[in-house]
This record gives C-alpha cells, sequence and structure tokens, in this order.
C-alpha cells in the first residue's frame, strides 16, 4: 500500500514527517470492495476519509429514485467532511466502485488537529475552493452543454485521476457502468452511448468495456469546450 498517496491529502500539508506519522497512524484503515456502501445521504457522520487506492463515487437519490453522481473520488482525495464544517446530515451516500482501501478520520481528531496546526485548515479550505470551482463548472455545463460536450468533458476529468499514459493514448480504467457513466453526466444511458459510439466512430476514443482509451485528447478538449 502507498501511504504517500494519502500523506499528499490536504489534510497533512504544511506538517513535519513526524506529525504526519501521528496523525496517519491515528486513522483507521477501511477495505472496501466494489458495490460497498461506506455512508448514505441523511445519516448522521462523525467521520472524514481519505483514499489510498480505489473509486468511490457521491451519489444523490431524487424522491423518485433516480440517481445523479456528483464526483468519482480517487486516490488522494478526502471526502466526508462536509457534515463536520457545516454540522447536519451526510449530504452524498457514498460508495465503493472498485475495490479500495480508505483511511477514516474521527471529526473530532480533526477539530484537535486543526487547532494545533492551524495552518491546515488552510489547505482544507483550498481543497473545498477546488470543489466549489468543479461543482459550478458542471452546473454551468449542465445548462449550457450538450450532452456529447459534458461526455468529452466527464472523459477528460476522470483521465486525470484514474487515467495512464500508453503509446495509444490515455486509457481511463473508470470502473463504471454505462448507467453510472450516465449518472456522472447527467443525461440518459441512450443518449450517453450515443455520445460514446459517435466519438469511437470518429476516431476520439476506443471503448474497453469499463474503461476508455482517449485517442485524440485535442479533439476531445474543443468538444468538451
Ligand atoms: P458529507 O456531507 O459529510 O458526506 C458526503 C460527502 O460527499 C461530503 O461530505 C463531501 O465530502 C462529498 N461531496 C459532497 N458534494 C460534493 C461535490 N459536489 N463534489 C465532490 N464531493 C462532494
Amino acid at each position: 500500500m502507498d501511504d504517500d498517496v494519502v500523506l499528499s491529502a490536504p489534510l497533512f500539508a504544511t506538517m513535519d514527517a513526524d506529525e504526519t506519522r501521528t496523525l496517519f497512524e491515528s486513522m483507521q484503515q477501511i477495505e472496501l470492495t466494489r458495490g460497498d456502501v461506506l455512508f448514505r445521504e441523511g445519516e448522521p457522520g462523525d467521520r472524514l476519509y481519505v483514499i489510498a487506492s480505489g473509486k468511490i463515487k457521491l451519489g444523490r437519490r431524487s424522491n423518485d429514485g433516480r440517481e445523479n453522481l456528483l464526483s468519482i473520488l480517487g486516490p488522494g482525495e478526502m471526502f466526508g467532511e462536509l457534515s463536520l464544517f457545516d454540522p447536519g446530515p451526510r449530504t452524498a451516500t457514498a460508495s465503493s466502485v472498485a475495490d479500495s482501501v480508505i483511511y477514516e478520520l474521527g471529526h473530532d481528531q480533526l477539530v484537535e488537529w486543526i487547532e494545533k496546526h492551524p495552518g491546515v485548515a488552510k489547505h482544507l479550505l483550498g481543497a473545498l475552493a477546488r470543489r466549489l470551482r468543479r461543482t459550478n463548472e458542471t452546473l454551468a455545463d449542465l445548462v449550457f452543454s450538450d450532452v456529447p460536450g459534458r461526455v468529452a468533458k466527464a472523459l477528460l476529468d476522470l483521465s486525470t485521476r484514474f487515467g495512464e499514459e500508453t503509446d495509444e493514448g490515455v486509457r481511463v480504467a473508470h470502473d463504471l457502468t454505462q448507467e453510472e457513466l450516465a449518472q456522472l453526466v447527467g443525461a440518459s444511458r441512450e443518449t450517453v452511448n450515443k455520445a460514446l459510439a459517435d466519438f469511437a466512430t470518429r476516431g476520439w476514443v476506443r471503448r474497453e468495456g469499463r474503461a476508455v482509451v482517449l485517442l485524440d485528447l485535442d479533439r476531445l478538449e474543443r468538444r468538451a469546450r
């Protein structure tokens, strides 16, 4: 297990090696397999999590049972902190889309830690601000962009987290079903599928089950704008 990924999280920024170790060793390791639900939207929550490996999806469900994915998080990313900074129930359901290892920290412990190391708060605010920027962008895309544009953007976003350079292009093993990809884009499975098939016909991507190889990043970036 690569501890360095966890230690790169904003939670550990500005701390020296000993302090970092102390905090890290006080966190509990949790192993999840695909489909495990860590917590559900609306539940009370008193812990936050940092991902060491794997993928976690954060989703919300409408009253009529439809699902929307807010984000797919990967190694080094943190979640579960909102119910600490704004006390209230969990704002989303967190579940694993691939076998994952995550580390858990109690909110009480985090508060103590921030009081001892105020510099950490700046980095946590930075992480929250980046998330707000991304959420604003997603919101604007839902209003202003068409489905193919949003699919292109989602693929590029997933590639920054899970992409691997290959001779052919960037291989993104997203582990999402077609349904999950559609929930992430905020469109029907059929429309998302059609966009992907069109990208494949144009030679911009190649589909491989729960992965996609991005063959022409320039075209995808232009389509995402
Ligand atoms: P919390 O509300 O405790 O539990 C669900 C978590 O999902 C939340 O904390 C955040 O960490 C995370 N989350 C909520 N909304 C978003 C979003 N739009 N993008 C990324 N992560 C989010």
